[in-house]
């Protein structure tokens, strides 16, 4: 278990920069979470961590250790990659030692360690089978085995699960969670899948075009999004974006109009006085069907998933996802009432900047 210090970390692949100055502190044994648009460049940090990347400015610390300049052999680190990236001439077992037997480890150490990593991950019935002859989820097994008998500071996955279909996912999930309960062992994911990052990690990075736009626990993040860009990142189905004219202002509420409906929400300083158009924040599972209004809504399509259905609509000309647990829904053509609390609404700025108050009492912050 050791922290991972990143500062003002840079990379340049040619005259291109991909990452733009990162300051990252991770925690002995936490579990982060990088999250962010393809191409933004999770695995480019997780491989400079690794040092499969070189690093073309800034510092990458491990337990202390400048590692900046270090071969990925001598950084305690081991990574997992969405490819597994097994040999597939070996077995399960002689790719779990494979890496050891490379660097000349005792024979006797290393079949301690593949007996420890095989029973930790249940491998034991599949150590004599090549890769060709196991499932994706047992593969996953054997490359999360092979990073866990090199006794790593720090495990890092890409995407570890992605090949996975949903049934697997969901138990590897579980089983990644538990190992790092067990282990105490300081790790990064990389993901695109929201489930995982809200139940997996400690704090979740969220990163745009090289840069951290905010760092925080998964409720911190979801209830208190700095900007839109998190507020539209974090949560599934994702939030709801409505252009809206600010009709007037108080100290501390706006009165928008949303169509030609009035809509009264709390606000903090920030809003520049020439600023009349906002953006208005509403999450599907803070919308709410209701014959009263204040909204009405024309509905374009219904999706039943068992036990929420999400209905989409037009309001005010723009796009809305409703969630729902009603039994009686409507149907495509219908027009229908949209209510909300004003509590829940989010407004962000001209420059996506959130304007509404912290949203506090509803998570309990992580420290
Ligand atoms: N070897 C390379 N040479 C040039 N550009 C690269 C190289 N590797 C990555 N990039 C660029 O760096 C950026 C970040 O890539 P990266 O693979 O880190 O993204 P990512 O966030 O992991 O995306 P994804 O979610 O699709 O895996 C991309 O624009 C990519 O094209
Ligand atoms: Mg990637």
């Amino acid at each position: 278990m050791a922290d991972l210090q990143l500062t003002a970390v840079k990379k340049r692949f040619g005259s291109t920069q991909t990452i733009h100055g990162v300051d990252l502190q991770v925690q002995p044994g936490e579990f982060v979470v990088f999250v962010g648009p393809s191409g933004c460049g999770k695995s480019t940090l997780l491989r400079m961590i690794a040092g499969l990347e070189s690093v073309s400015e800034g510092q990458v610390h491990i337990g202390g250790r400048d590692v900046t300049g270090l071969a990925p052999s001598q950084r305690q680190v081991a990574m997992v990659f969405q490819s597994y990236a097994l040999y597939p001439h070996m077995t399960a077992e002689q790719n779990l030692s494979f890496g050891m037997r490379m660097r000349g480890v005792p024979k006797q150490e290393i079949l301690q360690k593949v007996a420890r990593a095989s029973e930790v991950l249940q491998l034991q019935p599949y150590l004599k089978r090549k890769p060709g002859a196991l499932s994706g989820g047992q593969c996953q097994r054997v490359a999360i085995g092979r990073a866990l008998v090199q006794d790593p500071d720090v495990f890092l996955f890409d995407e570890p699960l992605s090949n996975l279909d949903a049934e697997l996912r969901v138990k590897m999930r579980t089983e990644i969670a538990d190992l790092h309960r067990r282990l105490g062992a300081t790790m990064i994911y990389v993901t695109h899948d929201q489930t995982e990052a809200m139940t997996l990690a400690d704090r979740i990075v969220v990163l745009r075009d090289g840069r951290i736009e905010q760092v925080g626990a998964p409720m911190a993040l979801y209830a208190n999004p700095v900007n839109q860009f998190v507020a539209g990142f974090i949560g599934s189905p994702k939030m709801n974006f409505l252009s809206a004219t600010l009709n007037r202002r108080t100290e501390d509420r706006v009165v928008l109009l949303l169509g030609d409906t009035e809509v009264e929400a709390p606000i903090r300083g920030g809003l520049s006085s020439t600023e009349d158009v906002i953006t208005l924040g509403l999450r599907p599972e803070h919308l709410a069907l209701d014959d009263q209004g204040p909204l009405n809504a024309e509905v374009r399509g219904v999706e039943q998933l068992g036990s929420v259905s999400f209905v989409y609509c037009t309001l005010a000309g723009q796009d809305v996802c409703v969630q729902t647990q009603a039994l009686s829904l409507p149907r495509i053509g219908d027009i229908v009432g949209l209510k909300f609390s004003s509590e829940d609404v989010y407004l962000f700025d001209g420059n996506g900047i959130t304007v509404s108050p912290l949203k506090s009492g509803k998570v309990k912050e992580v420290a």
